[in-house]
């Protein structure tokens, strides 16, 4: 666990067919800092400061998916289970690589008490990390994320959506309500704002309007907490004989319908829980 509250010190990276400018500092060895380019293996996600280095490396790289189970597949991304303490070096290289990604001043080396849940686009290449979360394998807090990222070349395209939905499906094979690790970012934030409202709202336009606020936390994972402040900020409670009343007003249903309409003509995708093979860890 280190301290860090340095300058960004990357200029350049290139991962794939990507390249991308980092956001923020991350503890790469200090002579990185001088590369134009920094080239990640978007396999073993190792480094190298030099091209030919690099290109030495791919052709000795055997890997074409993150190293564990495929937990998931459907027709549009595959999940892969990383344990922490297996694989070691490179759940390292991922905390090292997604930390340019992400503000907060801690980075954690110790990867061995965490799951990586690896969210994958296929081809005939092999499987492309598009994002990830990690999970610790014991929470005493309940948190079902700890840190989630959507790599920036896929950012802002439904994946985030599709990372949160894939930890909720989680919980909810592992009977539990979740709620991911405070404080979360400013884009964290939004993100999950965004998927707490539209499942919520969903659930009860779908006919559970009558549902209260323990019925929608048992059928959605979500903490009673999360289920409340959602319905505040939609402006959805009321109090009345000594009971919170969920009213889901014009406003917001006016609001989601037309969030449908985009989402089908963009092709939105879902998870399909009939498509997870996972038992939780025991
Ligand atoms: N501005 C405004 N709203 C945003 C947003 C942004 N930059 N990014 C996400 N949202 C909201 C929107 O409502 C969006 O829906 P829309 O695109 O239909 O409007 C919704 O979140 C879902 O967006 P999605 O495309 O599924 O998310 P994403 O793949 O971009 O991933 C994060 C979201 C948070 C994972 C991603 O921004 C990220 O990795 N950020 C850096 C790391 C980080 O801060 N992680 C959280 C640490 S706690
Ligand atoms: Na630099």
């Amino acid at each position: 666990q280190t301290e860090i509250s340095r300058v960004r010190n990357l200029d350049r990276v290139q991962m794939g067919r990507h390249e991308i400018e980092p956001w923020y500092f991350s503890p790469y060895p200090i002579e990185f800092s001088d590369a134009d380019m920094v080239y990640i293996c978007e396999f073993c996600l190792c480094y190298f400061a030099e091209m030919k280095q690099f290109e030495r490396h791919r052709r000795k790289c055997t890997l074409l998916h993150p190293p564990g189970n495929e937990i998931y597949r459907d027709e549009y991304v595959s999940f892969f289970e990383v344990d922490g303490r297996r694989q070691r070096t490179w759940c390292r290289n991922l905390c090292l690589l997604s930390k340019l990604f992400l503000d907060h001043k801690t980075l954690y080396f110790d990867v061995d008490p965490f799951l990586f849940y690896c969210m994958t686009t296929r081809d005939e290449h092999g499987c492309h990390l598009v994002g990830y979360f990690s999970k610790e394998k014991e929470s005493a807090e309940g948190y079902n994320v700890a840190c989630i990222l959507t790599l920036p070349q896929y950012q802002r395209k439904g994946f985030g959506r599709l990372l949160i939905a894939f930890s909720y499906e989680l919980s909810k094979r592992e009977n539990k309500l979740g709620s991911p690790e405070k404080p979360l970012s400013d884009l964290g934030l939004l993100g999950y704002r965004a998927y707490w409202q539209e499942t919520i709202v969903d659930l009860l336009m779908d006919g559970r309007t009558d549902a209260n606020i323990e019925e929608l936390g048992a059928a959605t994972a979500m903490t009673t907490n999360d289920v409340l402040h959602t319905l505040q900020n939609l402006n959805m409670l009321r109090y009345s004989r000594n009971q919170h009343v969920i009213v889901l007003t014009d406003a917001v249903i006016e609001q989601r319908e037309r969030q449908r309409q985009k989402e089908k003509a963009k092709g939105a995708h879902r998870i399909e829980p009939e498509k997870l093979s996972w038992k939780p860890p025991v």
